[in-house]
């Protein structure tokens, strides 16, 4: 069964004077559990639109989705997800361990397992020596934690997360690239929006580029990395010169030079890709070069 399920989703915003705003215009994806899937694109492309219907917050214009095979129109859709809002904002009277508690609560929780779970999560975002004060006195990136801690309390099946690493130093973010490692390894579905390619360089199996609420490309990762491969930078010692000599070849030659360096017993200390990156890639796709 695959984690997400998303068929002609649509969804058409309607403004003042009759004016409409198309967010979200037939999208067509499927992610699967023990992903994870980047969802990249520019402000106002229609990523946080999908996820809001994704998790029910607002009901598509057209189409329908399934989160673990149950309708995202159902209730019990919802027991299968973590979401974290792009501007998470919570109870600020609340301190994180409280209203971890009332998360853990509304998610029907055992006593004994939500304090388990509750302390768990608090060490794991590095919250566990503010847990006793309220969120209101939090820094932007402990409340963002605390938005990532609510997710996991549960332990559900899918993750639905709107910039994730938004507002989180640098320490932050690798934390969550790690989480994210480890919930994947565990067989869960990551799904999350983004607009930073690096994000989703180092963690995505696949990535989704959507624009003007249209998906354009769905690829592998691995795919865009090794086709982005234009050429390699190599580092030789020759036979006759101790110095070591900087060499760019280009991808179809590679072969056939390395085949000369051999015969020449020339040594090679390193082969290093000179690629396009996911970034040139995807402005490629944003200015219109691809598709
Ligand atoms: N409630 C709303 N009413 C009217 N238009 C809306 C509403 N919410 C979003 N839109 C419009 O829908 C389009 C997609 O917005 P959305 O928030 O999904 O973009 P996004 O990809 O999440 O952007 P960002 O990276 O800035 O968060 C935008 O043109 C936006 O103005
Ligand atoms: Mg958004």
């Amino acid at each position: 069964m695959n984690a997400i399920e998303i068929t002609n989703l649509s969804k058409t915003y309607k403004g003042k004077k009759f004016s409409t705003v198309e967010a979200l215009k037939n999208l067509n994806l499927t992610v699967g559990q023990g992903e994870i899937f980047g969802f990249l694109g520019p402000n106002g492309a229609g990523k946080s639109t999908t996820i809001k219907a994704l998790v029910g917050l607002i009901a598509p214009t057209a189409g329908s989705a399934t989160v673990m095979g149950v309708d995202i129109s159902s209730h019990e859709a919802r027991r299968h997800v973590g979401y974290l809002p792009e501007n998470p904002a919570f109870y600020d009277y609340l301190t994180a361990e409280e209203y971890l508690a009332f998360v853990g609560k509304v998610f029907h929780l055992p006593e004994s397992l939500l304090r388990e779970q509750s302390e768990r999560v608090l060490k794991l975002l590095e919250l566990w020596e503010a847990r006793k004060r309220p969120i209101r006195g939090y820094s932007k990136g402990m409340v963002q934690r605390v938005g990532l801690a609510q997710v996991l309390i549960h332990d559900p099946d899918v993750y639905i997360l709107d910039e994730p690493m938004s507002g989180l130093d640098p320490v932050g973010r690798a934390l969550v690239k790690d989480i994210m490692l480890e919930l994947k390894a565990r067989g869960k579905c990551v799904f999350f929006s983004t607009h930073i390619t690096a994000d989703v360089e180092t963690v995505c199996d696949r990535v989704g580029i959507i624009l003007k609420g249209e998906l354009k490309s769905v690829e592998h990762v691995d795919k865009i990395m090794t086709e982005g491969v234009l050429g390699y930078n190599l580092r030789i010692r020759t036979r006759n010169q101790p110095e070591l000599v900087e060499r760019y070849v280009a991808k179809e030659d590679l072969e056939m030079v390395m085949q000369k360096l051999f015969t020449a017993g020339d040594e090679i200390s390193l082969i290093e890709p000179s690629r396009k990156s996911l970034e040139d890639f995807f402005l490629d796709i944003v200015k219109g070069k691809i598709c």
